[in-house]
């Protein structure tokens, strides 16, 4: 949620203003861009409500429309169809210099021949701010990203997080009531790319602004954001907190881009009420969503389970629940997890995560093996139709 309206930001301070009353909510209505000679549109047709102060992730693989979106949100592309409201303003009519949106870009475009307090005022000199108050403002700005004792420093001479980092006081020397970022972190090496994460969520709280990210990394917009709209091919799918995405993906598309999930061919073998039922698959049947509503006994589904659902039993153990028969062929250690490779009897493959930490012993490769649901799990059944 956004921080607490007792939070006075630095910046806000000398105005006396809390984050509350100068955060600014962002709707987008049916935005829908079309390219010349396209044959798709490459916005098609978005509508998204991000509150006041919130972190909003749009995530979706490369192409989806991702950047064309901010980049009509910032006035840089003139939208096809559809309106923008800033608070209770449409801002569609106005230049990208009369938006009060702040936009980090993918390769932060630091200005090469201008030391970082000079980026940072930039913004504030075109607008014709008086020399002083553009110094005193920059250096504000550069304390709030700690980079106050670098001020001097042409981008050239600073590393990827330290520029990111004068990209994002540039972006808010100017108090813009959106803060747009595209794909932030892409550039980072994976090690820094936590410490920014956690610095930009902690700068975005303090300076209380509405934020829309672009990532196309599932982890960090679960990691960042309030709610996260996962977008494919133009189109919205879900939009929904990191947790609800999670658990309950809307798509067979969300499952398997947030999730790393096995999808397996099935059928609807029960229904009990609501969304719950069994499905039949790899010649067993599992407790299951069934997520799209129409479905019946019979239909053919696609059946996802993430990994971390799943817990081997090698052939001499007891099987608890009903389990899928397979051969472990091959083992990935991942950080903190393992995830095995199980070929199934029709020649498909199915990944199971195991807790690196477990003192249990790991099966060796060739051996029989039964993956079964963990106690309380269930399957998502979507329509295949
Ligand atoms: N200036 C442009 N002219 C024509 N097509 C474009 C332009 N910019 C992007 N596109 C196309 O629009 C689609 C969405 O692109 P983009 O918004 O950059 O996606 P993302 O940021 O999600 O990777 C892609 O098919 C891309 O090729
Ligand atoms: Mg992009």
């Amino acid at each position: 949620m956004p921080s607490s309206p007792e939070i006075v930001s630095p910046f806000l301070a000398q105005t006396g203003q809390t984050v509350s009353e100068r955060a600014f909510g962002l709707k987008l209505e049916s935005i829908v861009q079309r390219y010349p000679g396209a044959t798709h549109a490459a916005v098609d047709g978005i509508s998204l409500d991000i509150n006041a102060g919130e972190l909003v992730a749009l995530l979706g693989p490369s192409g989806c429309g991702k950047t064309t979106l901010l980049r009509i949100i910032a006035g840089f592309v003139a939208q096809t169809e559809g309106r923008i409201i800033v608070g209770d303003t449409a801002i569609d009519a106005l230049p990208p210099n009369k938006r009060e949106v702040g936009v980090v870009f993918q390769n932060y475009a630091l200005f090469p021949h201008m030391d970082a307090l000079e980026n940072v005022a930039y913004g504030l000199a075109c607008r014709g701010a008086p020399k002083e108050q553009q110094v005193e403002r920059a250096q504000e700005m550069l304390e709030l990203v700690q980079m106050a004792h670098l001020a001097k420093r042409l981008p050239r001479e600073m590393s990827g997080g330290q520029q990111q980092r004068v990209a994002l006081a540039r972006a808010l020397a100017v108090k813009p009531r959106i803060l747009l970022l595209d794909e932030p972190f892409a550039a980072l090496d994976k090690s820094l790319r936590l410490d920014m994460q956690i610095e930009v969520k902690r700068i975005q709280r303090l300076a209380g602004i509405t934020c829309l990210m672009v990532t196309h990394d599932q982890e960090e917009a679960q990691s960042m954001a309030d709610r996260v709209a996962v977008i494919n091919q133009g189109r919205l799918e879900q939009y929904a907190s990191p947790n609800e995405i999670y658990d309950f993906p809307q798509t067979l598309f969300v499952n398997q881009f947030v999730g790393n999930a096995n999808s397996l061919k099935g059928t609807v073998a029960s229904k009990t009420d609501g969304q719950l039922g069994t499905v039949l698959v790899a010649g067993v049947s599992l407790p299951a969503r069934l997520v799209s509503r129409a479905l019946k006994v019979g239909d053919s589904v696609w059946v996802c389970i993430r990994p971390e659902q799943l817990e081997l039993r090698a052939a001499t153990e007891v099987i608890e629940r009903a389990s899928i028969k397979g051969v472990l062929s091959l083992s990935l250690p991942q950080g903190p997890q393992v995830i095995q490779e199980v070929k199934l009897g029709d020649g498909s493959a199915i990944k199971v995560a195991q807790a690196r930490a477990s003192n249990q012993t790991m099966l060796s490769l060739g051996t029989e093996v039964f993956a079964q649901l963990r106690d309380g799990s269930f399957c998502q059944a979507y329509s295949s139709a």
